[in-house]
């Protein structure tokens, strides 16, 4: 008698244990719209293809985009948000500089409202076009997106400037920008990655080329060949309308060559640089470089990982009908 009142009691614990952890991994499922929108992922997809078909460069974009909505707020679309009146929002910080795609964002949010009007989030539009973004050139997904997520209310500047990891900065400072999202030194490493596709613009790496110490240097960390590269196509360093793929002779191919040319002194920014001066963050980018398959595995683990921090579910958040704007 006594026994089963303690079981009782102890499998009482359990459930509420069980569901407070359940509750803290957010509750993003695969495939949340098989019941309430089953075309849903078909539609983007087919979206995202289309637009990423006609201007490839657009897949970096979109993969971009998701990393900065996660990293302010969590992954709730506040990257998409227009400023207002009285307002700033994180689009129109600094370290937005050449973020796009808000377009295509736009154009599968239309096509999701006519189908399943007011069911799917921005925040899940987002994840989903990044993950497509990079699957159009393979012709396969590499991850299975998790769904459910809510749109936020809220942007802000200032805390886009406060959450978005500089590139000049260095291993730690990456490190602790990362763990403050519960990402590891892995992720980081993996997920530095997206910088195999996509450009960075001159003004951003400049001073590596033209001018690293104030007096008309480089940094020597930078392979000597390349900065001879670089400068033929940055004219200076404050250059602003050119830009540079991120790989050199790449730019549009998602693969592990990334890892290559960090090891051969190409990496475009200094956080680039900082993988390779921890040893176990050297040990991740070396595993990464060996293997495309583990690459590609490795990717698709962390960003779901990424795409579920500080996210909003059940009855948090809304559901917005414009993704630049809060419905009034
Ligand atoms: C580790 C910290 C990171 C830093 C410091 C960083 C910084 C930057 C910067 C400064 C640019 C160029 C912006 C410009 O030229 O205006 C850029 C581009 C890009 N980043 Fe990152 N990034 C980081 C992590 C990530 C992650 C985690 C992803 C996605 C998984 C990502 C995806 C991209 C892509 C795809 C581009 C190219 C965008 C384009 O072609 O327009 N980055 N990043
Ligand atoms: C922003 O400004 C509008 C008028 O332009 C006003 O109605 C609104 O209450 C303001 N919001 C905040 C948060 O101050
Ligand atoms: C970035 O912010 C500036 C203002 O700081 C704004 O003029 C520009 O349109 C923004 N770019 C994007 C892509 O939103
Ligand atoms: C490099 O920077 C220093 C200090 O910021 C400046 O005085 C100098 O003119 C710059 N040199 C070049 C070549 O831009
Ligand atoms: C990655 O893509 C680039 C650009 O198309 C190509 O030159 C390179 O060989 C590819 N790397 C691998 C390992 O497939
Ligand atoms: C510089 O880059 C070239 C390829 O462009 C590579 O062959 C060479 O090994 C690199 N040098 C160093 C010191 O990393
Ligand atoms: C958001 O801002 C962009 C750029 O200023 C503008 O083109 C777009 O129409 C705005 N979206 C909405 C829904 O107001």
């Amino acid at each position: 008698m006594k026994y089963s009142k303690v079981m009782n009691f102890l499998i009482v614990v359990i459930v509420v244990v069980l569901g407070i952890v359940g509750d803290c991994y957010g509750q993003l499922q695969d495939g949340y719209y098989k019941d309430s929108c089953p075309q849903a992922e078909d539609i983007a997809r087919s979206v995202t293809w289309q637009y990423v078909g006609a201007n490839p460069a657009m897949a970096a974009k979109l993969l971009r985009l998701h990393f900065h909505d996660c990293f302010v707020r969590g992954c709730e679309a506040s990257v998409l948000l227009n400023s207002t009146a009285n307002n700033t929002a994180e689009k129109d910080a600094f370290p937005n500089l050449s973020l796009g795609g808000f377009y295509i964002i736009d154009a599968i949010k239309a096509a999701l409202e006519k189908a399943c009007p007011g069911i799917v989030s921005c925040a899940d539009i987002v994840a989903l076009a990044a993950r497509d973004a990079v699957a159009h050139q393979l012709g396969y997904s590499l991850w299975e997106v998790q769904t459910g997520r809510r749109d936020g209310t809220v942007s802000l500047e200032s805390e886009a400037l406060a959450d978005l990891p500089s590139p000049a900065s260095n291993f730690a400072t990456l490190k602790q920008s990362f763990a403050s999202k519960n990402l590891g030194v892995k992720d980081l490493v993996v997920l530095s990655g997206g910088h195999g596709i996509g450009v960075a613009q001159c003004i951003i790496f400049g001073n590596r080329v033209y001018n690293f110490t104030g007096k008309g240097d480089s940094d020597p960390t930078l392979n000597a060949t390349y900065v001879a590269y670089l400068k033929t196509k940055c004219k200076g360093e404050f250059d602003s309308a050119t830009t540079v793929p991120m790989v050199p002779g790449s730019g549009l191919t998602f693969n592990n060559t990334y890892y290559t040319i960090l090891k051969e002194n190409e990496g475009i920014f200094t956080s680039d640089v900082a993988l390779t001066t921890d040893i176990y963050a050297n040990y991740v980018v070396d595993v990464m470089r060996a293997n495309m398959g583990t690459f590609f595995n490795e990717f698709g683990n962390s960003m779901r990982k990424m795409g579920a921090v500080g996210v909003l579910t059940g009855n948090q958040g809304v559901i917005r009908k414009k993704c630049a704007v809060n419905n009034s």
